[in-house]
């Protein structure tokens, strides 16, 4: 019995496009228990590593309870509430269009109808390139290595895997798909479009498409292997620079930067976090390596936001009163929840600065009755990934030479963006401080962005326009910059400039 049977068994569906054959690696499993329980890795199974397997692969030698598992690409979330509204520019062409934000953890695509503009249909899904590490660096690196094009192949299987569900959901032929916008940071658009990610990962940190007269990108559906017409067009927005990618140009695009007069701001945050600041005239950008500790990974009981995840929390009579999604019982906290637990513990005195609990505790109980906690070395690895958000909003504002009152208006985009507390997030240096009244939660401004430029030509030739304008900022080359991580690495606001 492989493990791929036993996932039958539980009626749970794994990916597959070879009949089981070992040959699509569509069906990768993370093996979290009784891996010696298995058969030695097949010969197709040399690109995984760890405790990945193909569960098509995978012969169970011992008991089926001797192991768990769990799938790396898990059943779709179809997302109904947040489809955009309102009016799009749209040239009114015929047949269906994907728009697509590729995420290092979550894509999010939708199926757009091209005359109309309506989003006919949302989904995300995680990113199953897991196996090749959890941030850009080490897809990177696992690209570099002998199982180049493993990466690119298991994405573009997931996304086949999405087209067929959506054309059997909606009775659509894949041959009405004509065209499809895919926004993603450096890494992940080059791995999509099988493109050599290695010049990204070192010095000066450039796509190859930077050396070409544009960045933007664009292949028949044939040559990437998508299911739709033959011919339809993938495309990709531009770069704006190095890590900066074509998400951020998107989301650049959704704001609609390039008519503000005054100064605006935009925070992607995310495993990587981006920060532009600018108007029409003159725009700079950073992106801030702040890690996965925000968005569910390096904290015990972190997750993503989803169901069973504490979303916010606040001191009540002694104890940490919590908001669970989904209603249910808490199975771990997301980023906006843990905003807002080191925000109370700061304002109810129960860690320095510095992140030190009270009564030298160790630990933190959140939610006492599920055995969910934080502890001090959570609180240490939040610090980090803060600092990181710290550095890239305090550097461009300076470099820009603006401080957070002179902000018009802060563009707060990205996964958890909108569950955010924004006054918890000022409070311990995660935001600006620019006034409350003026911060506008956009969501994932990158996916209404891939949308709109696959509707809009006037809007691709506009990325265009708005990427050769913006002024790229290196964090790292700054000479106070190790000086300005340790200072955000600090549970407090972060100063005013005024
Ligand atoms: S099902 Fe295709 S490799 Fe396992």
């Amino acid at each position: 019995m492989t493990l791929f049977d036993c996932a039958d068994q539980l009626a749970l569906r794994v990916p597959t496009s070879c009949g089981r054959a070992g040959h699509c690696h569509e069906c990768v499993v993370e093996v979290t228990r009784g891996l010696e329980s298995l058969s030695p890795k097949s010969g197709d199974e040399a690109f995984l590593r760890g405790n990945y397997r193909l569960a098509c692969q995978a012969f169970l030698l011992g008991e089926p309870s001797d192991v768990a598992f769990s799938l790396l690409r898990r059943s779709p979330k179809i997302l109904t509430g947040s489809v955009s509204s309102g009016p799009v520019e749209c040239d009114g062409r015929a047949g269906y269009g994907i728009a697509m934000d590729l995420g290092t953890t979550t894509v999010v695509l939708e199926l757009v109808d091209l005359r109309t503009g309506a989003t006919v249909y949302q989904s995300s899904f995680d990113n199953p390139q897991r196996f090749g590490g959890s941030d850009v660096m080490h897809r990177i690196s696992y690209d570099g290595g002998p199982f180049r094009g493993e990466l690119q192949k298991a994405i573009i299987g997931a996304v086949n895997g999405e087209i067929r569900e959506l054309c059997r959901d909606l009775g659509i032929a894949r041959r009405e798909i004509v065209e499809a916008m895919v926004a993603g940071n450096s890494t992940m658009r080059d791995l999509f479009f099988g493109l050599d990610v290695q010049p990204i990962g070192q010095r000066p940190y450039k796509s190859i498409t930077e050396a070409r007269e544009t960045t933007a990108l664009e292949e028949p559906a044939h040559r990437l292997g998508i299911l739709a017409d033959p011919q339809a067009r993938i495309m990709s927005p531009p770069l704006v620079a190095s890590h900066v990618g074509a998400d951020t140009s998107a989301a650049l695009i959704a704001i609609g930067i390039e008519s503000r007069r005054e100064i605006v701001m935009l925070v992607d945050v995310g495993t990587n976090t981006e920060v532009v600041v600018g108007n029409s005239e003159r725009m700079m950008a950073a992106s801030c390596p702040a890690g996965p500790a925000f968005e569910g990974g390096l904290v015990r009981y972190g997750m993503p936001g989803g169901d069973g995840a504490i979303e916010s929390a606040e001191f009540a009579g002694g104890s940490l009163e919590y908001r669970v999604i989904g209603g249910g019982e808490p199975r771990g906290i997301c980023g906006s929840g843990l905003i807002d637990i080191l925000a109370e513990l700061r304002r109810h005195e129960q860690m320095t600065p510095k992140g030190v609990f009270s009564a030298k505790r160790r630990e933190i109980a959140v939610a006492p009755a599920f055995g969910i906690t934080l502890s001090r070395e959570d609180a240490s690895n939040l610090a980090q990934a803060k600092a990181a958000n710290f550095c890239g909003q305090a550097i461009v504002m300076r470099k820009f030479g603006v401080t957070p009152k002179g902000i018009s208006k802060l563009y707060l985009a990205g996964g958890f963006a909108n569950y955010v507390n924004v006054r918890n997030a000022i409070g311990i240096g995660f935001l600006a401080p620019v006034p409350e009244e003026r911060i506008a939660k956009i969501g994932n401004a990158s996916l209404q962005g891939a949308k709109e430029l696959l509707l809009s030509e006037r809007k691709r030739k506009l990325a265009e326009t708005i990427v050769r304008r913006i002024e790229h900022v290196e964090l790292e080359t700054q000479p106070d910059f190790f000086d300005l991580f340790v200072e955000g690495c600090q549970f407090k606001p972060m100063p005013s400039g005024d």
